[in-house]
């Protein structure tokens, strides 16, 4: 009988799966749901790369869902910094104190659904990864190898529904965990998202977008939205070697992080708030609804509530990357 889709990947994902450090090899036991779980967090809309370190720190740091539940919010939050999508951070500490209330990570994907911040994606991964229950898993990646294996031609986002229902006929019902990373890597590695590397693939026999020709042109993407052009200021104010900031408000954008003070550019968007200050230069910065260009000025005295933060320690005040290449912009 011929090998199945499933089949075919695991035997590929035993001899390649990538290394990294939230995972188990191939075929070993499952890692702890905590690492899983935080990894998975941290892996929504960011790079392996950029997680390996925040990975290494967080686990350093907290070693247990316990240790990161008695955790201080703003602690987590400024750890965080960097990462983007602070909401996620705000949820990994209620979710981390949801766990230690109940005892443990549930298993079953009903249950992990009901934990602050687990959406689909995450209950799947967790499911499927710590706990080996069958869970379909569809990320990004898995989007475009399902979307090419299949000959998918519905643009997104309105084909995630029939490319979850194709998902879900490959997904085996053992090594569900291995089978969802082993798709995350094809799609990394080999089935990528410009220049797919057909000859290496695994998968290249059953492949109806290639058997069509050109499976780069798949997953059909609809028209992408232009994004508006926000603009805001920021003040930047100095004194003995240290400099001004402020806690932003606990509700809205970069909720709960330090900051430095600016003309609420979140509510406001004209870049015409507040005092003039000296023209220090402008950043931009990408945010999922905007663009943000902010102007930074600086002002001789402190504006609003907050602290003189020593410039030697500026690294661990937790700026999120907005604010940190302000200060990058204001010290060169
Ligand atoms: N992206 C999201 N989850 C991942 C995982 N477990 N391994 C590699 N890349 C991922």
């Amino acid at each position: 009988m011929a090998a199945t889709v499933s089949e075919i990947l695991l035997d590929w994902y035993d001899r390649h799966a990538r290394d990294l450090p939230w995972r188990a090899p191939p075929g070993t036991p499952a890692p702890e749901p905590y690492r899983v779980w935080l990894s998975e967090v941290m892996l929504q809309q960011t790079t392996v790369a950029a997680v390996k370190l925040y990975f290494a720190a967080f686990t350093e740091r907290w070693p247990t869902v316990e240790a990161l539940a008695a955790a201080p919010e703003e602690d987590v939050m400024a750890a965080w910094a960097g990462l983007g999508y602070y909401s996620r951070a705000r949820n990994l500490v209620k979710c981390a104190r949801a766990v230690v209330e109940l005892g443990s990570f549930p298993s079953s994907e009903k249950d992990l659904r009901q934990l602050p911040g687990l959406g689909e994606y995450t209950t799947a991964a967790v499911a499927a990864i710590a706990f080996g229950q069958r869970a379909v898993v569809v990320d990004a990646n898995v989007e475009r190898v399902v979307a090419r294996l299949f000959a998918i031609d519905e643009p997104l986002p309105r084909a995630r529904k029939a490319i979850r229902a194709k998902a879900d006929t490959i997904t085996p019902d053992e090594r569900a965990g291995d089978f969802a990373q082993a798709m995350m890597d094809l799609g990394s590695s080999i089935c990528t998202a410009r220049d797919p590397k057909c000859l290496l693939c695994p998968l290249a026999a059953d492949c109806e977008g290639r058997k069509n020709g050109d499976p780069s042109r798949l997953p059909v993407k609809g028209p992408k939205k232009a994004k508006p052009l926000r603009k805001g200021r920021a003040w930047w104010t100095e004194r003995d070697g240290a400099v001004w900031l402020v806690r932003r408000e606990r509700t809205g954008m970069l909720g709960g992080m330090r900051a430095l003070p600016d003309d609420r550019w979140s509510a406001r968007g004209d870049g015409q708030g507040g005092p003039d200050g000296e023209p220090l230069g402008l950043v931009r910065h990408g945010f999922t609804h905007f663009d943000l260009e902010l102007s930074v000025h600086r002002h001789e005295a402190p504006i609003g509530d907050g602290e003189w933060w020593p410039l030697a320690k500026l690294d661990e005040a937790g700026l999120p990357t907005l604010f940190a290449k302000a200060a990058r912009l204001a010290l060169a």
